[in-house]
């Protein structure tokens, strides 16, 4: 039988958006696991609310792999990846340093599918796993240029996505990229459209509609499918 209480895990909650989806699903009564790679107050705080603050770097296996031990009779319904970075992101391909790619190719892409594939076993059946994307991680809808490592980071998030969906293709869980709309965070800056309430309750509304699903799709905060 299913645990009427869900379980979240969220990772990269010390702030933006990962802290504001923290807040939205604990206000929606589920348990949440967040996770920060150094002292975050504000995700801290919300400890008062029932959320279990952890550590872990995604960027660092050995700090991934303590958190699974850390969590070792945990299962959840959602983990959710939503650090991601910007590495000089707003300057062309060309004037960017070799190591800053290789550091928002490592974060963005490579990261995240290796904590996937660390924790897709503590996923219930029916369970979700979700990755942040970005609208700008579509190649269909590239038709401007501009924040090219990131936008090629986000693709390149989706494809190695695409391909986790596949080697699991026999998977009992759902697999989502989410495109939470341009957002006020330190990443999005003020002149965003939404602000993180917003996009976080979107974002968990498509994520509760899903739950039980088992198949892959890449989704807007308002469930709108977004082109490959
Ligand atoms: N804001 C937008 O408009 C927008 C639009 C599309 C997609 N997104 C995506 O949404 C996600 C969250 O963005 P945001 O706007 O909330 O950005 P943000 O305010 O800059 O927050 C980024 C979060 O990622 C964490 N993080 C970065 N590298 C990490 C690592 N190696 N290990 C663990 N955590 C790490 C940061 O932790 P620290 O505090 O330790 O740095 C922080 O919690 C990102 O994946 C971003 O690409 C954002």
């Amino acid at each position: 039988m299913r645990n009427p209480e869900r379980h979240a895990l969220i990772v990269g909650a010390s702030r933006g958006l990962g802290l504001g989806l923290t807040e939205t699903f604990l206000r929606r009564g589920w348990r949440v696991t967040a996770t920060r790679r150094v002292s975050a107050p504000g995700l801290e705080s919300l400890s008062a609310q029932g959320a279990r603050v952890e550590t872990t770097d995604i960027d660092d296996d050995a700090s991934v792999a303590a958190l699974r031990d850390r969590l070792d009779c945990e299962t959840f319904d959602l983990i959710f990846v939503v650090a991601g970075i910007l590495g000089e992101s707003d300057r062309p391909l060309h004037a960017v340093p070799r190591a800053v790619h290789a550091q928002v190719f490592l974060t963005n892409a490579v990261s995240p599918i290796l904590f996937a594939e660390a924790f897709h076993d503590r996923l219930v059946s029916g369970g979700t796993i979700a990755f942040m994307s970005s609208g700008l991680g579509s190649i269909g809808l590239n038709t401007d240029g501009g924040w090219e490592n990131y936008r090629a980071s986000k693709a390149a998030l989706n494809t190695n996505a695409r391909s986790f969906a596949a080697r699991h293709a026999a998977r009992d869980f759902g697999v989502l990229l989410l495109h939470p709309g341009w957002v006020a965070t330190d990443m999005g800056g003020e002149g965003a459209d939404l602000d993180v309430a917003t996009s976080a309750a979107g974002l968990a509304d498509v994520i509760e509609a899903r739950a039980g699903r088992t198949d892959l799709a890449f989704l807007d905060y308002r469930g709108e499918t977004l082109p490959w």
